[in-house]
Protein backbone atom coordinates (compact mmCIF):
# COMPACT_ATOMS: atom_id res chain seq x y z
CA UNK A 1 0.00 0.00 0.00
CA UNK A 2 2.71 2.29 -0.89
CA UNK A 3 2.36 5.98 -0.12
CA UNK A 4 -0.99 5.33 1.57
CA UNK A 5 -2.07 7.48 5.11
CA UNK A 6 -2.75 4.49 6.71
CA UNK A 7 -1.68 0.81 6.71
CA UNK A 8 0.07 -0.24 10.06
CA UNK A 9 -2.90 -2.35 11.32
CA UNK A 10 -3.88 -4.03 7.84
CA UNK A 11 -1.90 -7.35 6.73
CA UNK A 12 -2.37 -6.33 3.06
CA UNK A 13 -3.19 -3.92 1.10
CA UNK A 14 -7.16 -2.46 -0.18
CA UNK A 15 -8.35 -4.53 -2.92
CA UNK A 16 -8.98 -3.15 -6.48
CA UNK A 17 -12.85 -3.00 -5.90
CA UNK A 18 -12.16 -0.63 -2.61
CA UNK A 19 -9.77 1.64 -4.17
CA UNK A 20 -11.64 2.50 -7.25
CA UNK A 21 -14.72 2.93 -5.30
CA UNK A 22 -12.76 4.90 -2.62
CA UNK A 23 -10.86 7.28 -5.36
CA UNK A 24 -11.69 11.13 -5.11
CA UNK A 25 -8.62 12.57 -6.75
CA UNK A 26 -10.47 12.78 -9.93
CA UNK A 27 -12.90 15.39 -8.71
CA UNK A 28 -11.27 16.80 -5.32
CA UNK A 29 -7.68 17.22 -7.00
CA UNK A 30 -9.14 20.98 -7.91
CA UNK A 31 -8.69 21.55 -3.94
CA UNK A 32 -4.59 21.27 -4.07
CA UNK A 33 -3.92 24.82 -4.05
CA UNK A 34 -6.26 25.14 -0.81
CA UNK A 35 -5.17 21.63 0.71
CA UNK A 36 -1.18 23.25 0.17
CA UNK A 37 -1.96 26.31 1.75
CA UNK A 38 -3.54 24.81 4.72
CA UNK A 39 0.03 22.93 4.54
CA UNK A 40 1.53 25.86 5.40
CA UNK A 41 -0.64 27.49 7.76
CA UNK A 42 -0.14 24.10 9.54
CA UNK A 43 3.58 24.23 9.43
CA UNK A 44 3.59 27.35 11.40
CA UNK A 45 1.39 26.14 14.20
CA UNK A 46 3.73 22.82 14.97
CA UNK A 47 6.60 25.44 14.59
CA UNK A 48 4.78 27.97 17.37
CA UNK A 49 4.48 24.67 19.52
CA UNK A 50 8.05 23.30 18.87
CA UNK A 51 6.65 20.54 16.91
CA UNK A 52 8.80 21.76 14.07
CA UNK A 53 12.34 23.62 14.84
CA UNK A 54 13.35 26.90 12.75
CA UNK A 55 15.48 24.94 9.88
CA UNK A 56 12.39 21.93 9.77
CA UNK A 57 9.89 24.87 9.29
CA UNK A 58 12.13 26.73 6.31
CA UNK A 59 12.53 23.15 4.81
CA UNK A 60 8.53 22.60 5.09
CA UNK A 61 7.75 25.80 3.54
CA UNK A 62 10.43 25.33 0.90
CA UNK A 63 9.00 22.10 -0.39
CA UNK A 64 5.40 23.12 -0.43
CA UNK A 65 6.12 25.82 -2.55
CA UNK A 66 8.06 23.82 -4.64
CA UNK A 67 4.95 21.21 -4.89
CA UNK A 68 2.71 24.16 -5.28
CA UNK A 69 5.02 25.50 -8.17
CA UNK A 70 4.78 21.75 -10.17
CA UNK A 71 0.84 21.09 -8.79
CA UNK A 72 0.41 24.63 -10.70
CA UNK A 73 2.36 23.73 -13.85
CA UNK A 74 1.12 20.07 -13.62
CA UNK A 75 4.52 18.27 -13.37
CA UNK A 76 3.47 16.75 -10.12
CA UNK A 77 -0.31 14.87 -10.37
CA UNK A 78 -1.76 12.35 -8.75
CA UNK A 79 -1.00 8.95 -9.50
CA UNK A 80 -3.49 5.79 -10.61
CA UNK A 81 -3.03 4.50 -6.83
CA UNK A 82 -3.48 7.78 -4.72
CA UNK A 83 -6.69 7.92 -3.18
CA UNK A 84 -7.20 11.60 -2.57
CA UNK A 85 -5.74 14.62 -3.12
CA UNK A 86 -4.43 14.73 0.92
CA UNK A 87 -2.85 11.45 0.00
CA UNK A 88 -1.50 12.26 -3.02
CA UNK A 89 0.20 15.98 -2.14
CA UNK A 90 1.63 14.12 0.96
CA UNK A 91 3.27 11.81 -1.15
CA UNK A 92 4.83 15.15 -3.43
CA UNK A 93 5.78 16.63 -0.11
CA UNK A 94 7.63 13.56 1.03
CA UNK A 95 9.44 13.55 -2.61
CA UNK A 96 10.36 16.84 -2.02
CA UNK A 97 11.17 16.84 1.60
CA UNK A 98 12.56 13.50 2.52
CA UNK A 99 10.21 11.37 4.84
CA UNK A 100 11.20 12.81 7.80
CA UNK A 101 10.41 15.96 7.48
CA UNK A 102 7.70 15.09 4.99
CA UNK A 103 6.54 12.92 7.60
CA UNK A 104 6.37 15.37 10.32
CA UNK A 105 3.29 17.63 8.80
CA UNK A 106 0.45 15.20 9.57
CA UNK A 107 0.63 15.50 13.14
CA UNK A 108 -2.32 17.10 14.65
CA UNK A 109 -4.34 16.84 11.64
CA UNK A 110 -6.79 15.02 9.81
CA UNK A 111 -8.21 14.77 6.06
CA UNK A 112 -11.96 15.38 7.93
CA UNK A 113 -11.16 18.40 9.30
CA UNK A 114 -9.01 19.32 6.09
CA UNK A 115 -11.53 18.48 3.62
CA UNK A 116 -14.06 20.73 5.77
CA UNK A 117 -11.99 23.52 5.66
CA UNK A 118 -11.04 23.34 1.70
CA UNK A 119 -13.92 22.97 0.90
CA UNK A 120 -14.89 26.18 2.28
CA UNK A 121 -12.26 28.10 0.72
CA UNK A 122 -12.94 26.66 -2.79
CA UNK A 123 -16.34 27.86 -2.03
CA UNK A 124 -15.21 31.44 -0.87
CA UNK A 125 -13.06 31.81 -3.84
CA UNK A 126 -15.90 30.70 -6.37
CA UNK A 127 -18.73 32.27 -4.83
CA UNK A 128 -17.02 35.85 -5.81
CA UNK A 129 -16.59 34.43 -9.16
CA UNK A 130 -20.20 33.60 -9.40
CA UNK A 131 -21.09 37.39 -7.85
CA UNK A 132 -19.23 38.42 -11.18
CA UNK A 133 -21.28 36.35 -13.03
CA UNK A 134 -24.47 37.72 -11.53
CA UNK A 135 -23.27 41.41 -11.80
CA UNK A 136 -22.79 40.59 -15.63
CA UNK A 137 -26.27 39.37 -16.35
CA UNK A 138 -27.83 42.58 -13.99
CA UNK A 139 -25.67 45.07 -16.00
CA UNK A 140 -27.06 43.17 -18.96
CA UNK A 141 -30.48 43.99 -17.83
CA UNK A 142 -29.87 47.44 -16.34
CA UNK A 143 -27.83 48.51 -19.79
CA UNK A 144 -31.22 47.07 -22.03
CA UNK A 145 -33.29 49.13 -19.55
CA UNK A 146 -31.16 52.46 -20.22
CA UNK A 147 -31.65 51.86 -24.04
CA UNK A 148 -35.03 51.61 -23.79
CA UNK A 149 -36.62 54.37 -21.20
CA UNK A 150 -40.03 54.62 -22.46
CA UNK A 151 -40.77 51.26 -24.44
CA UNK A 152 -44.21 50.40 -23.32
CA UNK A 153 -45.31 46.39 -24.00
CA UNK A 154 -47.94 44.07 -22.85
CA UNK A 155 -47.73 43.11 -18.87
CA UNK A 156 -49.33 39.38 -18.31
CA UNK A 157 -50.84 37.81 -15.36
CA UNK A 158 -51.69 34.21 -16.24
CA UNK A 159 -49.54 34.85 -19.46
CA UNK A 160 -52.77 36.96 -20.72
CA UNK A 161 -52.54 40.43 -21.37
CA UNK A 162 -53.24 42.26 -18.05
CA UNK A 163 -52.28 45.64 -18.06
CA UNK A 164 -49.76 47.92 -19.80
CA UNK A 165 -46.04 47.89 -17.82
CA UNK A 166 -42.62 49.40 -19.42
CA UNK A 167 -40.04 47.15 -20.84
CA UNK A 168 -37.67 48.30 -18.74
CA UNK A 169 -39.90 47.42 -15.70
CA UNK A 170 -40.32 43.84 -16.65
CA UNK A 171 -36.48 43.88 -17.53
CA UNK A 172 -35.25 45.05 -13.88
CA UNK A 173 -37.96 42.81 -12.18
CA UNK A 174 -35.31 40.48 -13.05
CA UNK A 175 -32.94 42.35 -11.90
CA UNK A 176 -33.75 42.79 -8.49
CA UNK A 177 -34.54 39.32 -8.38
CA UNK A 178 -30.38 38.59 -9.45
CA UNK A 179 -29.28 41.45 -7.15
CA UNK A 180 -30.79 39.38 -3.71
CA UNK A 181 -28.97 36.90 -5.17
CA UNK A 182 -25.46 38.37 -4.85
CA UNK A 183 -26.82 39.59 -1.31
CA UNK A 184 -27.60 35.88 -0.48
CA UNK A 185 -23.83 35.04 -1.45
CA UNK A 186 -22.53 37.94 0.61
CA UNK A 187 -24.78 37.20 3.64
CA UNK A 188 -23.77 33.00 2.86
CA UNK A 189 -19.80 34.18 3.51
CA UNK A 190 -20.50 35.37 7.12
CA UNK A 191 -21.15 31.75 8.07
CA UNK A 192 -18.20 30.23 5.47
CA UNK A 193 -15.62 32.34 6.95
CA UNK A 194 -15.46 30.01 10.05
CA UNK A 195 -12.67 27.42 9.46
CA UNK A 196 -12.59 24.28 10.72
CA UNK A 197 -9.19 23.32 10.66
CA UNK A 198 -7.85 22.33 13.94
CA UNK A 199 -10.87 20.27 14.78
CA UNK A 200 -8.99 16.89 14.27
CA UNK A 201 -10.41 13.75 13.04
CA UNK A 202 -13.28 14.94 15.72
CA UNK A 203 -12.16 15.82 19.17
CA UNK A 204 -9.91 18.59 18.43
CA UNK A 205 -6.11 17.98 19.01
CA UNK A 206 -3.80 17.48 22.10
CA UNK A 207 -1.05 19.25 20.44
CA UNK A 208 -1.75 22.73 21.33
CA UNK A 209 -1.93 23.73 18.13
CA UNK A 210 -4.06 26.95 17.56
CA UNK A 211 -7.18 26.86 15.18
CA UNK A 212 -7.14 30.92 14.47
CA UNK A 213 -3.85 31.29 14.00
CA UNK A 214 -4.32 28.76 10.72
CA UNK A 215 -7.94 30.43 10.22
CA UNK A 216 -6.68 33.78 10.10
CA UNK A 217 -3.56 32.94 7.49
CA UNK A 218 -6.17 30.61 5.38
CA UNK A 219 -8.23 33.97 5.36
CA UNK A 220 -11.28 33.09 7.78
CA UNK A 221 -12.48 35.73 10.00
CA UNK A 222 -12.41 32.87 12.75
CA UNK A 223 -12.43 28.96 13.52
CA UNK A 224 -14.98 27.32 14.48
CA UNK A 225 -16.55 26.98 17.66
CA UNK A 226 -16.93 22.58 17.82
CA UNK A 227 -14.47 20.41 16.19
CA UNK A 228 -17.39 17.81 15.82
CA UNK A 229 -19.38 20.43 13.95
CA UNK A 230 -16.59 21.56 12.28
CA UNK A 231 -15.56 18.17 10.91
CA UNK A 232 -19.43 16.64 10.21
CA UNK A 233 -21.30 20.30 9.47
CA UNK A 234 -22.13 20.57 5.52
CA UNK A 235 -24.96 23.53 5.86
CA UNK A 236 -22.74 26.12 4.52
CA UNK A 237 -22.26 23.78 1.01
CA UNK A 238 -25.87 22.74 1.26
CA UNK A 239 -26.18 26.52 2.03
CA UNK A 240 -24.25 27.32 -1.14
CA UNK A 241 -25.62 24.95 -2.85
CA UNK A 242 -29.05 26.81 -2.48
CA UNK A 243 -28.04 29.95 -3.48
CA UNK A 244 -26.56 28.10 -7.12
CA UNK A 245 -30.06 26.41 -7.77
CA UNK A 246 -31.62 29.93 -6.58
CA UNK A 247 -29.84 31.68 -9.36
CA UNK A 248 -30.20 29.03 -12.13
CA UNK A 249 -33.75 29.33 -11.57
CA UNK A 250 -33.72 33.16 -12.18
CA UNK A 251 -31.95 32.75 -15.07
CA UNK A 252 -34.27 30.33 -16.30
CA UNK A 253 -37.03 32.55 -15.40
CA UNK A 254 -35.63 35.35 -17.86
CA UNK A 255 -34.58 32.37 -19.69
CA UNK A 256 -38.27 31.30 -20.38
CA UNK A 257 -38.94 34.74 -21.46
CA UNK A 258 -37.02 35.22 -24.11
CA UNK A 259 -37.26 31.72 -25.66
CA UNK A 260 -41.32 33.16 -25.56
CA UNK A 261 -40.33 36.44 -27.34
CA UNK A 262 -38.45 35.24 -29.78
CA UNK A 263 -40.83 32.96 -31.34
CA UNK A 264 -42.64 33.74 -34.32
CA UNK A 265 -45.91 34.21 -32.50
CA UNK A 266 -44.30 37.34 -29.85
CA UNK A 267 -41.97 38.57 -32.56
CA UNK A 268 -40.63 40.70 -29.34
CA UNK A 269 -36.95 40.24 -29.70
CA UNK A 270 -34.64 39.18 -31.85
CA UNK A 271 -31.84 37.16 -30.94
CA UNK A 272 -28.16 38.07 -32.13
CA UNK A 273 -26.39 35.70 -34.79
CA UNK A 274 -23.47 34.93 -31.85
CA UNK A 275 -25.73 34.05 -29.15
CA UNK A 276 -28.09 31.72 -31.49
CA UNK A 277 -27.49 28.70 -32.80
CA UNK A 278 -29.18 27.02 -36.14
CA UNK A 279 -30.60 23.72 -37.53
CA UNK A 280 -28.60 21.15 -38.54
CA UNK A 281 -31.75 20.30 -41.01
CA UNK A 282 -34.01 23.32 -41.18
CA UNK A 283 -31.88 26.29 -42.65
CA UNK A 284 -34.11 29.17 -41.71
CA UNK A 285 -33.46 28.18 -38.05
CA UNK A 286 -32.04 30.61 -35.36
CA UNK A 287 -32.80 28.74 -31.67
CA UNK A 288 -32.40 30.31 -28.60
CA UNK A 289 -30.05 27.35 -27.71
CA UNK A 290 -28.52 29.57 -24.49
CA UNK A 291 -31.51 30.20 -23.06
CA UNK A 292 -32.96 26.54 -23.33
CA UNK A 293 -29.90 25.22 -21.53
CA UNK A 294 -30.42 27.96 -18.83
CA UNK A 295 -33.59 26.24 -18.26
CA UNK A 296 -32.36 23.16 -18.18
CA UNK A 297 -29.80 23.50 -16.33
CA UNK A 298 -31.85 24.95 -14.01
CA UNK A 299 -33.22 21.35 -13.21
CA UNK A 300 -29.86 19.96 -12.99
CA UNK A 301 -28.71 22.53 -10.00
CA UNK A 302 -31.81 21.68 -8.43
CA UNK A 303 -30.60 18.12 -8.58
CA UNK A 304 -27.53 19.34 -7.30
CA UNK A 305 -29.07 20.48 -3.90
CA UNK A 306 -31.25 17.56 -3.70
CA UNK A 307 -28.35 15.46 -4.04
CA UNK A 308 -26.17 16.94 -1.39
CA UNK A 309 -29.58 17.43 1.24
CA UNK A 310 -30.07 13.56 0.25
CA UNK A 311 -26.35 12.68 1.67
CA UNK A 312 -26.70 14.83 4.97
CA UNK A 313 -30.35 13.69 5.79
CA UNK A 314 -30.15 11.17 8.54
CA UNK A 315 -26.14 10.88 8.68
CA UNK A 316 -24.71 10.77 12.25
CA UNK A 317 -21.77 12.72 13.74
CA UNK A 318 -19.30 13.29 13.30
CA UNK A 319 -17.42 12.61 9.68
CA UNK A 320 -18.62 9.64 7.96
CA UNK A 321 -17.35 8.97 4.43
CA UNK A 322 -20.63 9.37 2.98
CA UNK A 323 -19.62 13.07 2.91
CA UNK A 324 -16.76 12.59 0.53
CA UNK A 325 -19.89 12.94 -1.61
CA UNK A 326 -20.34 16.14 -0.86
CA UNK A 327 -18.24 17.81 -3.51
CA UNK A 328 -19.39 16.66 -6.92
CA UNK A 329 -22.89 18.36 -6.91
CA UNK A 330 -21.52 21.96 -5.55
CA UNK A 331 -18.36 21.55 -8.05
CA UNK A 332 -21.02 20.91 -10.69
CA UNK A 333 -22.97 23.43 -9.72
CA UNK A 334 -20.46 26.12 -9.76
CA UNK A 335 -18.76 24.53 -13.15
CA UNK A 336 -22.43 25.23 -14.82
CA UNK A 337 -23.08 28.31 -13.48
CA UNK A 338 -19.27 29.71 -14.52
CA UNK A 339 -20.22 28.72 -17.83
CA UNK A 340 -23.70 29.61 -17.97
CA UNK A 341 -23.27 33.06 -16.65
CA UNK A 342 -21.33 35.02 -19.16
CA UNK A 343 -23.58 33.20 -22.42
CA UNK A 344 -27.15 34.81 -20.74
CA UNK A 345 -25.78 38.24 -20.03
CA UNK A 346 -24.37 38.10 -23.67
CA UNK A 347 -27.55 36.98 -24.62
CA UNK A 348 -29.50 39.39 -22.79
CA UNK A 349 -27.31 42.67 -23.68
CA UNK A 350 -27.58 42.04 -27.38
CA UNK A 351 -31.49 41.37 -27.74
CA UNK A 352 -32.90 43.38 -30.19
CA UNK A 353 -36.45 44.39 -29.17
CA UNK A 354 -39.43 45.03 -31.97
CA UNK A 355 -40.63 48.37 -29.51
CA UNK A 356 -43.37 49.09 -32.20
CA UNK A 357 -44.95 45.39 -32.24
CA UNK A 358 -44.83 45.96 -28.11
CA UNK A 359 -45.90 49.13 -28.56
CA UNK A 360 -49.01 48.38 -30.41
CA UNK A 361 -49.91 45.56 -28.32
CA UNK A 362 -49.43 47.42 -25.00
CA UNK A 363 -53.03 48.22 -24.74
CA UNK A 364 -54.45 44.73 -26.78
CA UNK A 365 -56.77 41.88 -25.10
CA UNK A 366 -58.58 44.68 -23.20
CA UNK A 367 -55.65 45.78 -20.69
CA UNK A 368 -56.37 48.87 -20.01
CA UNK A 369 -59.72 48.02 -18.31
CA UNK A 370 -58.18 48.78 -14.80
CA UNK A 371 -57.81 52.32 -15.81
CA UNK A 372 -61.56 52.88 -16.66
CA UNK A 373 -62.55 50.62 -13.70
CA UNK A 374 -59.82 53.17 -11.61
CA UNK A 375 -61.03 56.23 -12.92
CA UNK A 376 -64.19 55.80 -11.99
CA UNK A 377 -63.56 54.74 -8.46
CA UNK A 378 -61.65 58.38 -9.01
CA UNK A 379 -64.84 59.77 -9.85
CA UNK A 380 -66.80 58.34 -6.51
CA UNK A 381 -67.73 55.32 -7.98
CA UNK A 382 -67.15 52.51 -5.38
CA UNK A 383 -64.59 49.81 -6.82
CA UNK A 384 -66.86 46.85 -7.05
CA UNK A 385 -69.74 48.92 -8.85
CA UNK A 386 -66.62 50.31 -10.92
CA UNK A 387 -65.71 46.36 -12.04
CA UNK A 388 -68.76 45.56 -12.87
CA UNK A 389 -69.22 48.75 -15.44
CA UNK A 390 -65.30 48.33 -16.62
CA UNK A 391 -66.53 44.32 -17.12
CA UNK A 392 -69.57 45.39 -19.17
CA UNK A 393 -67.63 47.30 -21.67
CA UNK A 394 -65.07 44.27 -22.09
CA UNK A 395 -68.57 42.63 -22.85
CA UNK A 396 -69.90 44.76 -25.40
CA UNK A 397 -65.93 45.19 -27.10
CA UNK A 398 -66.31 41.53 -27.51
CA UNK A 399 -69.84 41.36 -29.07
CA UNK A 400 -68.90 44.45 -31.43
CA UNK A 401 -64.84 42.74 -31.90
CA UNK A 402 -63.35 45.80 -30.94
CA UNK A 403 -60.96 46.96 -28.43
CA UNK A 404 -62.35 49.81 -25.66
CA UNK A 405 -61.29 52.87 -27.32
CA UNK A 406 -63.38 51.92 -30.50
CA UNK A 407 -66.74 51.91 -28.52
CA UNK A 408 -68.68 55.41 -29.16
CA UNK A 409 -69.73 58.12 -26.49
CA UNK A 410 -72.92 56.71 -26.96
CA UNK A 411 -72.07 52.82 -26.18
CA UNK A 412 -70.50 53.76 -23.10
CA UNK A 413 -73.70 55.93 -21.77
CA UNK A 414 -75.46 52.75 -23.08
CA UNK A 415 -73.52 50.95 -20.37
CA UNK A 416 -73.33 53.21 -17.71
CA UNK A 417 -74.63 57.02 -16.28
CA UNK A 418 -70.66 57.21 -15.15
CA UNK A 419 -69.23 56.50 -18.40
CA UNK A 420 -68.69 60.25 -19.85
CA UNK A 421 -66.88 60.87 -22.80
CA UNK A 422 -63.83 62.25 -20.26
CA UNK A 423 -63.17 58.26 -19.37
CA UNK A 424 -61.14 58.58 -22.84
CA UNK A 425 -58.04 60.61 -20.86
CA UNK A 426 -57.42 56.94 -19.45
CA UNK A 427 -57.81 55.31 -22.59
CA UNK A 428 -54.12 55.30 -24.28
CA UNK A 429 -50.81 53.23 -22.83
CA UNK A 430 -49.44 56.43 -22.14
CA UNK A 431 -52.24 57.71 -19.42
CA UNK A 432 -51.99 54.42 -18.53
CA UNK A 433 -48.40 54.28 -17.46
CA UNK A 434 -48.32 57.67 -16.35
CA UNK A 435 -51.12 57.11 -14.12
CA UNK A 436 -49.18 54.53 -12.24
CA UNK A 437 -46.29 56.88 -10.61
CA UNK A 438 -46.40 55.64 -6.97
CA UNK A 439 -42.93 53.32 -5.90
CA UNK A 440 -42.62 50.32 -7.84
CA UNK A 441 -44.94 51.36 -10.31
CA UNK A 442 -44.93 51.21 -14.09
CA UNK A 443 -44.96 55.31 -14.70
CA UNK A 444 -41.52 55.97 -16.25
CA UNK A 445 -40.87 58.66 -13.78
CA UNK A 446 -40.99 55.26 -10.97
CA UNK A 447 -38.88 53.04 -13.53
CA UNK A 448 -36.05 56.00 -13.49
CA UNK A 449 -36.25 55.70 -9.74
CA UNK A 450 -36.42 52.26 -9.29
CA UNK A 451 -33.24 52.03 -11.95
CA UNK A 452 -31.72 54.88 -9.85
CA UNK A 453 -32.34 52.72 -6.33
CA UNK A 454 -31.24 49.73 -7.96
CA UNK A 455 -27.95 51.31 -9.24
CA UNK A 456 -27.23 52.39 -6.04
CA UNK A 457 -28.02 49.60 -4.40
CA UNK A 458 -25.47 47.45 -6.40
CA UNK A 459 -22.64 50.63 -5.73
CA UNK A 460 -22.80 50.29 -2.33
CA UNK A 461 -21.74 46.44 -2.38
N1 LIG B 1 -11.72 12.09 0.79
C1 LIG B 1 -12.53 12.32 1.94
C2 LIG B 1 -13.65 13.30 1.64
O1 LIG B 1 -13.69 13.78 0.58
C3 LIG B 1 -11.71 12.90 3.05
C4 LIG B 1 -10.96 11.84 3.71
C5 LIG B 1 -11.53 11.42 4.97
N2 LIG B 1 -11.47 10.01 4.94
C6 LIG B 1 -11.51 9.28 6.01
N3 LIG B 1 -11.42 8.02 5.85
N4 LIG B 1 -11.70 9.78 7.21
O2 LIG B 1 -14.49 13.56 2.46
Amino acid sequence: NEGALWGGRFAGGPSDALAALSKSTQFDWRLAPYDIAGSRAHARVLHAKNLLSDAELSGMIDALDRLEQDVRTGAYQPAVSDEDVHGALEKGLIERAGPDLGGKLRAGRSRNDQIATLGRMYLRDHASILAEGVLGVIDALVSQSERHPYAPMPGRTHLQHAQPILLSHQLLAHAWALSRDLERLRDWDSRAAVSPYGSGALAGSSLGLDPNAVARELGFDSATHNSIDGTAGRDVYAEFSWISAMISVDLSRVSEEVILWATKEFSFVKLHDSFSTGSSIMPQKKNPDIAELARGKAGRLIGDLTGLLSTLKALPLAYNRDLQEDKEPIFDAIDQLETLLPAVSGMIDTLEFNTDRLAELAPQGFALATDVAEWLVRQGVPFRVAHEIAGDAVRVCEEKDCELWDLTDEDFAAISEHLVPAVREVLTVEGSLNSRASQGGTAPSAVAAQLQALKDALAAD
